[in-house]
């Protein structure tokens, strides 16, 4: 069994990695008005990561027998200047995912809850790959510039990506 605060700090979790995918799904659209295809590609499969995460978050909680209540998604952002300004709101977000994990971690010390400290773990993880893969994006997008045909050749390559769902 899971204490009160918790649980409500893992719902609250669940909330966020919701509103993630809803924030990715408003950048992909975003690149898909703009017909950057392969920039849409990359957001769409980050957004069934996001997904993933969600529901990574959803059976623990009743795996450990809480209750999963769901919140309102607040409305994302949906306007940008231009491809870099989208991937340095995607990774102003991630970092502040990161926060919210390691203050999850905290607060699973401070409750003596080794079980959600272990499931909590994999997102530790989890954070650096994702800040890794947009500053990525945001370090060729920089090199570019202005240059469109840079921006295409980045497009193309955007667009291999394939969502591989983790190994449970
Ligand atoms: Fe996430
Ligand atoms: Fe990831």
């Amino acid at each position: 069994m899971m204490n009160k605060k918790m649980k409500k700090a893992l719902n609250n979790q669940l909330n966020a990695e919701l509103y993630s995918s809803y924030l990715y799904l408003s950048m992909c659209a975003w690149f898909e008005a703009k017909s950057l295809t392969g920039f849409a590609n990359w957001m769409r499969v980050q957004v069934q990561e996001e997904l993933f995460h969600a529901m990574k978050f959803f059976n623990y909680i009743h795996d450990r027998k809480g209750e999963v209540v769901l919140d309102a998604l607040a409305k994302p952002e949906s306007s940008w200047d231009s491809p870099l300004a989208v991937i340095e709101s995607a990774i102003k977000h991630e970092q502040k995912v990161s926060a919210m994990i390691n203050g999850l971690v905290s607060c699973a010390i401070e409750e003596h809850d080794h079980a959600a400290n272990q499931f909590l773990q994999w997102f530790v993880g989890e954070q650096v790959e994702e800040e890794a893969n947009f500053g990525a994006v945001y370090d060729r997008l920089k090199l570019v510039g202005g240059d469109s045909a840079g921006l295409f050749a980045i497009d193309l390559e955007m667009a291999k990506r394939v969502y591989v769902p983790p190994a449970p």
